[in-house]
């Protein structure tokens, strides 16, 4: 944060104190600030009669912000939108608003806050603070379930452009999304492939949100919604069985489970395509190796290596194909039945 200070302890110190600024975009993101922001700079007191908030607090938040670039402070306290203040726009084309709600909730840090036990222990942190695993969380605390859901979309806005450079889905008849979330990934591939019918399946809880994005991008007449569970079965029939960060929350055992019930369902010449991160090789790739720790925390799941996707694809009855990166950090592993 102090980019005149490059001394190693300085650099450190600003890692180290990194959940302030988690912190401080919860904030302005759970106020929609960037939103109040989108016809041009108002004033911090102007935002806090608004918002409904306390004046001199809020500025104090906003000024924090305006030094690390989210937003820009004239000299009258005014604030106006930077590119990365843009970002925490609802109708931002890559919106990280949700995302910064998601992770600033108390649920998600107090779960960090057991990532010591889990070293310590090899126990899964969300379950140590919260008493249950995250899908049960959700599912009987449907605001937070909501807040989670509504990241996954974002995230999905963030890298669809990116996953349909990557895969030509023009080649399949029907793409069923095992754990689709809301469908905001079908909906980009059937918005963009005319002649693709698609099947969001996902916890009848999760999917029970879908309708209205699916209608929003104009695809709901070709996407079938099925709620259900991904350890009984999943819909048959498709001939892509897409499965976008759903492994990784799952230990190798459940994830199998999910490739065995993929592979039941999956049409004899189909395609199994696993969106996922692979490990990168020491010393590299930050993003990977903090989504795995994410994943020891929040689900006991776990990143995987090359290797490791292969003899989990054997496991559930798939060959591993190709894995093609993408420019989202992420790659499409692709697999065919065994
Ligand atoms: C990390 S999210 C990924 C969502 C989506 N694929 C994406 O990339 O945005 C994992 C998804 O798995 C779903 N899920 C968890 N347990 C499930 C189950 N037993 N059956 C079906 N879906 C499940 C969750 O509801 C959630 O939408």
């Amino acid at each position: 944060m102090n980019a005149s200070d490059q001394r190693p302890s300085a650099r450190l110190l600003d890692l180290v104190n990194g959940f302030k600024v988690s912190q401080a975009l919860y904030v302005a993101a759970t106020l929609g600030i960037a939103d109040l922001l989108k016809d041009g700079p108002r004033s911090s007191d102007d935002l806090a009669a608004v918002t409904g908030t306390h004046p001199p607090s809020l500025y104090r938040v906003l000024r924090a912000l305006a030094s690390i670039g989210v937003f820009r402070e004239d000299a009258n306290q005014r604030f106006a939108l930077t590119p990365f203040g843009d970002c925490l726009r609802s109708d931002a084309p890559e919106p990280v608003g949700p995302w910064a709600v998601y992770i600033g909730q108390p649920e998600y840090w107090q779960a960090w806050g057991h990532l010591l036990n889990s070293v310590r222990t090899g126990e899964h942190a969300f379950r140590q603070a919260h008493a249950m695993n995250t899908w049960e969380y959700y599912a009987r605390n449907p605001d937070a379930g909501a807040a989670f859901d509504r990241a996954m979309t974002s995230r999905s806005r963030r890298q669809a452009n990116a996953v349909l450079k990557a895969c030509d889905f023009e080649r399949f008849a029907c793409v069923v999304d095992v754990g689709g979330g809301q469908g905001a990934l079908l909906a980009a591939i059937l918005a963009k492939h005319q002649s693709v019918r698609a099947v969001l399946f996902d916890q009848p809880q999760v999917v029970a949100g879908a309708e209205q994005l699916l209608r929003a991008f104009g695809v709901a007449d070709r996407c079938r919604i099925v709620g259900g569970d991904f350890f009984e079965a999943v819909p048959n029939g498709g001939d892509a069985y897409l499965l976008k960060f759903i492994l990784h929350d799952w230990e190798d055992e459940q994830a199998t489970t999910i490739l065995r019930a993929c592979r039941r369902g999956i049409a004899p010449k189909g395609k199994l395509l696993v969106i996922e991160s692979e490990i990168s090789a020491p010393n590299e790739g930050a993003t990977d190796k903090f989504l795995d720790l994410t994943m020891l925390v929040h689900t006991g799941g776990r990143e995987r290596t090359r290797e490791e996707w292969m003899a989990l694809f054997a496991a559930g009855g798939f060959r591993l194909v190709s894995a093609t990166p993408t420019e989202a950090q992420v790659s499409i592993i692709e697999g065919a039945p065994a």
